[in-house]
């Protein structure tokens, strides 16, 4: 009998692609072949990637660069660009990267076993057709993680941020019938999952056409029905924010009390450049209505700092805002311009040493709030979901709170295994990090 190929899949970006990355394993083993954990001994590489910042495509382009020895050590080694980068750069990256013998796009992953025959056959391929009814609906995704999971509940983007790609390398948005998805929330309760985070680029514009349902009623439904489950979801667009789903996240003990929510800017003319259809006066009113019925409820956000045009003023505005918010915490990136964004069209203008001037205000800014809040928590007690071993430290552990605080703690003389629950209290504080101990 001949021995089965193994892939090894390395990926980038986004939680969706890393559920992606899950969906193609479980695709690929329905076909016959095994998923590698060791690149060297794998019979295929597949690269997962990224086209959200002009950074993150420069990385798998050295990638790239890089797998070339693999390829020289062995000749018959296939590598794949899968995802984003895939879609957004198409024929391009055959023609730039020699070492690629298939090219596929988010949408067009059944193909993948035909893919791998034309490649095993030395042909090479492009496979990065849109599909806007794609859902994967019927596919279950490969997890290795037995306590938490992502569940996509929707693909692809219709809000046209001018700056962002993901509407072209993702496609139309579309939301998973809500049968599919209670199914799966079913049977991964039934394997013991602990957590379960629902996935979409505007998820909280979910809605089911078949059901009728809104994301309000998806998240409560599932949430009531698996109460021994924390759920969480991310990212909600505040144009989508409804006061039903407010009202949801309070009445759930087991609906964690953090929102992801981007503002990106703090100066309306920005935002309405950016096209995010809201003003900072609509957001902060959004933010009071949160914290009105969950006081406790942890809030991160994006921020892009030096987007074309930005002045001085506008730019104070957005630290005004990160000061009048105090975030529990941000993702802060420098703008980036992308091929075929609306924003591509206007001008560029901001030195690059002002941007990362501005950026690095904005996250020493950020930075000293998260500190300040944190050193809050000392002294609260935190129920939090034991994950593993600690990165730095091995002889510690690390939780993460239902407000989605990493929280590092020493072994107590009691048994504790990755994906208890447990109770502890917080002793020590970083801006990025909780240390606390077991109570
Ligand atoms: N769908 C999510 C986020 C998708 S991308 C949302 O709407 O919030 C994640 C973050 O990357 C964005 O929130 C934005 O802050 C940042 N981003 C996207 N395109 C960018 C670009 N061209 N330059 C810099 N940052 C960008
Ligand atoms: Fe991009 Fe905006 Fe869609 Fe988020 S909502 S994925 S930033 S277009
Ligand atoms: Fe990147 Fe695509 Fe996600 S561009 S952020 S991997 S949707």
């Amino acid at each position: 009998m001949q021995e089965k190929k193994g892939i090894y899949i390395e990926t980038y970006g986004c939680q969706m692609n890393l559920n992606d990355s899950e969906i193609v394993s479980s695709i690929v083993q329905e076909a016959g072949f095994l998923i590698e954990k060791k690149i060297e001994k794998a019979d295929m590489i597949f690269i997962n990637t990224c086209s959200v910042r002009e950074n993150a495509e420069r990385r798998i382009f050295e990638r790239l660069i890089h797998l070339k020895q693999y390829k020289k050590r062995k000749p018959r080694l296939i590598v794949a660009l899968l995802g984003c980068m895939a879609k957004n750069l198409q024929a391009e990256l055959l023609e730039k990267s020699e070492i690629l013998d298939f090219v596929v796009g988010p949408d067009e992953y059944r193909k993948l076993p035909e893919l791998i025959r034309e490649a095993f056959n030395k042909n090479r391929a492009l496979a990065v057709q849109p599909n806007n009814a794609e859902t994967y609906d019927d596919i279950i995704p490969y997890r290795e993680n037995s306590i938490s999971a992502f569940v996509s509940i929707m693909r692809g983007c219709n809000n046209f941020c001018s700056y962002c790609v993901v509407p072209y390398t993702r496609g139309r948005e579309r939301s998973r019938k809500s049968a599919s998805i209670v199914r799966e929330v079913k049977s991964l309760s039934k394997k013991g999952i602990k957590e379960i985070t629902f996935l979409g680029q505007n998820v909280n514009s979910y809605f089911c056409p078949e059901s009728k349902i809104h994301f309000a009623s998806l998240l409560e439904n599932c949430a009531a029905a698996n109460p021994h489950i924390w759920f969480r979801f991310m990212t909600s667009h505040p144009k989508d924010m409804s006061d039903e789903l407010i009202e949801v996240i309070s009445s759930y003990e087991n609906i964690c009390k953090h929102l992801h929510f981007p503002l990106q800017s703090g100066a309306n003319r920005i935002l309405r450049m950016m096209n995010r259809k809201y003003t900072y006066e609509h957001y902060l009113s959004l933010v009071e209505k949160i914290r009105l019925k969950n006081p406790d409820c942890a809030i991160s956000t994006d921020i892009i700092s030096g987007f074309p045009s930005e002045t001085i003023e506008e730019h104070k505005q957005t630290l005004s805002a990160l000061k009048t918010i105090r975030y529990d915490s941000a993702f802060m990136f420098k703008y980036s311009q992308r091929p075929r964004t609306k924003a591509e069209h206007f001008p560029d203008d901001l030195p690059e040493e002002e941007k990362i001037r501005r950026l690095n205000e904005i996250i020493a800014l950020q930075s000293s709030i998260s500190r300040e809040l944190n050193k809050n928590e000392i002294g609260k007690i935190h129920l939090a979901l034991v994950e593993g071993k600690s990165k730095r430290n091995p002889k510690q552990w690390r939780a993460r709170s239902g407000t989605n605080k990493l929280i590092i703690f020493d072994l107590p003389e009691v048994e504790i295994k990755i994906g208890d629950l447990i109770e502890l209290k917080i002793t020590k504080s970083t801006s990025a990090t909780l240390f606390g101990e077991f109570v």
